[in-house]
């Protein structure tokens, strides 16, 4: 057979595949999610995250130690606050003392050049497990901005290097930016979750910080999954509004919206590979239905060639040891 072209030549071994590959991965793409939890010495497996853990303060900042060791060059803290500091305005969201401040200043203190990010909501401080204020049963926007304003610049107080607000409230990037600057935080940057899906793959997340929604959903804030032109909306607002970074989440199941929003953008844009997204890939290796190890390569790649150029997964670790 006489054939012009012979698509295969490039790929009949591994040298010449690695030659031509269009995406690869490495180490600082990652940013590795933490969760905190009060106490010392503490490690807990969370039950739908297999081998992800909640650590106290003392034992993060060892992971710190470690993930930098690996080339990973970014984390993003999430706190699992006490029940008793739980209400209904998020006041211990912006306590100096807060386990939040705490975790940041301690890493900072010890990985002074690791990325601090943190997430601004305020659903693990809410009696109701809601990203904001509740009144009547709604989640009211324009109170909820003003709690997340004191949120952000108290992060940015204990040392953080940008904040990441999760909630889905409407004009909270631009009312942080301006919160920032009054009070000279002007090296403060800010990762908006700008097309955040109400998704069901959030559901680990919540087991491991204890954050369900007490009531309803989160369908009045996040977005509607069967929605495409309103995420470029959301995101072109969030950077007119001085969103630094942009973020689609979740991953897997919006490879098309990273893909739209990074042609659409000229600021770096991050995914979110979600904790339901991890556990099933966990639950599926653990049946010995899917190669753990491959799964995780041949999603993060995907990942990142629909356009992220930054990705928030719970795989962080494994990865790096992976591509090594
Ligand atoms: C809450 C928040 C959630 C996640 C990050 N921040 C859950 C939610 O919106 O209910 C999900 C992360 C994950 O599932 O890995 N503001």
């Amino acid at each position: 057979m006489y054939l012009q072209r012979r698509n295969r030549i490039l790929r009949q071994s591994a040298a010449l595949r690695s030659l031509v590959a269009e995406t690869v991965l490495t180490p600082a793409d990652f940013i590795a999610p933490l969760f905190i939890n009060e106490g010392s010495g503490y490690r807990q497996e969370i039950p739908s995250m297999k081998g992800y853990y909640r650590m106290s303060i003392d034992l993060t900042v060892a992971e710190g130690k470690e993930l930098w060791s690996m080339g990973i060059r970014s984390v993003l803290l999430f706190v699992k606050a006490l029940d008793e500091v739980k209400d209904n305005t998020g006041k211990e969201a912006w306590n100096k003392d807060g386990l939040m401040q705490r975790t940041i200043k301690a890493i900072k203190e010890a990985i002074p050049e690791m990325v601090v990010m943190t997430d601004v909501a305020l659903d693990p401080y809410s009696i109701y497990g809601h990203d904001g204020i509740v009144e009547n049963g709604e989640i009211v926007n324009d109170a909820t901005v003003e709690a997340l304003v004191k949120m952000s610049i108290s992060h940015a107080e204990a040392g953080a290097d940008i904040v990441a607000p999760s909630d889905m409230m409407d004009g909270r990037i631009g009312a942080i930016r301006a919160g920032l600057e009054q009070n000279n935080f002007t090296k403060t940057g800010i990762m908006a979750y700008s097309a955040k899906y109400a998704s069901c793959f959030y559901g680990p997340f919540r087991d491991a910080l204890d954050s369900a929604p007490g009531f309803g959903d989160k369908k009045t804030y996040q977005m509607n999954y069967a929605n495409r032109i309103e995420a470029i909306k959301e995101t072109l607002m969030d950077i007119e509004e001085g969103a630094d970074i942009v973020m689609v989440k979740p991953a897997m199941a919006y490879l098309d919206i990273i893909r739209e929003v990074k042609n659409a953008v000229e600021v770096p844009v991050s995914a979110y590979h979600v904790s339901g997204e991890y556990a099933m890939i966990k639950a599926a290796a653990q049946m010995g239905w899917v190669d753990e190890n491959k799964a995780i390569l041949e999603s993060l790649t995907s990942i990142k060639r629909a356009g992220a150029d930054l990705i928030a997964t719970y795989f962080a670790k494994d990865a790096v040891k992976l591509l090594n």
